[in-house]
């Protein structure tokens, strides 16, 4: 197992661990909800942004358990947002990590109100007193939360995604980055900035960090497109061959494979080169292989 692999393995027994304290099962009525949400959370993924938050977080010294509940959190938001991407008037999808989708296990009222739920709890879990001694780093978490999962994030991402699929008018390459930085990027790029933002890092390791991010989220959707097209549903756990079904505008939609993968080098380039300002250690090396796990990701 190489080092990064070792790393991601950590991460995920760390989320998980904490997933469990934050999400305990319950017998009271409204467990059904309860259940949706643990449904959403604890059946696999790469837990990918938990990873990022863990490894900035480690670049400052941060305590480990204040990383792991901000772990957890961005968790509960990308799961969420998984969660209602794949309902009938969305995606439509009923295989989500190769199981069913939330919707498909349990009904669709109870996955809309476990999406609801899980983007909650997440800010429950940052203004929460253990996240951090001092309330501005809680405070900034929460409004840099916010500001990445709402209309000027994850959520106008999908708006843009949705109306693209049934406009008759082709998206170009400025459009179809604005969308993507902001439907996946801009996630990804919270997990990056959670860690500076914990260890209260100086303005310019945030900004390498933020523009590291940028790259990254980009070079992640590219793929997820490019897998979409290449991969196999079962390699996948999800249903591939959609975008093109459902005219999602995509890179590879407007530049085709190749030259969608030669994009996503070049930027997987750009973002190790931000890291050089955080020299020769492990947190910054395990970055710069999450560049090229994610470029040569099969999943
Ligand atoms: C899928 O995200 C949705 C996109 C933003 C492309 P991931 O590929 O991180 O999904 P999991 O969490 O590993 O299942
Ligand atoms: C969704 O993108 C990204 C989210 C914000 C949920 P996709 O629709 O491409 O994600 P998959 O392919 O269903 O995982
Ligand atoms: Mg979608
Ligand atoms: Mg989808
Ligand atoms: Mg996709």
């Amino acid at each position: 197992m190489n080092r990064l692999e070792k790393a991601l393995e950590e991460a995920q027994a760390t989320l998980v661990l904490e997933v469990e304290r934050l999400l305990p099962e319950s017998v009271a009525p409204e467990a059904r909800v309860v259940q949706a949400m643990r449904y959403a959370t604890l059946n696999g993924g790469k837990r990918l942004r938990p990873f990022l938050v863990l490894t900035t977080a480690a670049l400052f010294n941060v305590a480990r358990q204040s990383a792991a509940r901000v772990a957890a959190a961005i968790e509960f938001v990308h799961c969420y947002s998984l969660v209602h991407d794949d309902l009938p008037a969305m995606d439509n999808d009923d295989l989500r990590r190769g199981i069913p989708t939330c919707h498909k296990a349990f009904d669709e009222a109870t996955a809309i109100l476990a999406g609801d739920a899980l983007l909650t709890k997440a800010f429950e879990v940052l203004g929460g007193a253990s996240t951090h001694p001092d309330p501005s780093v809680r405070a900034d978490l929460v409004v840099a939360l916010a500001e990445a999962a709402g209309h000027q994030g994850m959520v106008g991402g999908q708006m843009i995604d949705m109306l693209a699929s049934t406009s008759k008018q082709p998206m170009d390459i400025p459009a179809i980055t604005r969308l993507q930085r902001m439907k996946t990027g801009r996630l990804i790029a919270f997990s990056c900035v959670a860690g500076p933002i914990l260890g209260k890092a100086h303005s310019n390791q945030r900004q390498a960090l933020e523009a590291y991010a940028h790259d990254l989220g980009l070079v992640f959707q590219i793929t997820d497109d490019l897998l979409d097209v290449e991969a196999s549903t079962e390699e996948m756990g999800k249903k591939t061959g959609k975008d093109a079904d459902q005219g999602k505008a995509t890179f590879v939609s407007l530049l085709g494979v190749e030259r969608a993968k030669a994009q996503a080098q070049a930027l997987g380039d750009q973002a190790i080169k931000h890291l050089d300002v955080f020299g020769d250690c492990d947190a910054a090396h395990l970055l710069s292989d999450t560049v090229r796990y994610v470029l040569t990701r099969r999943n």
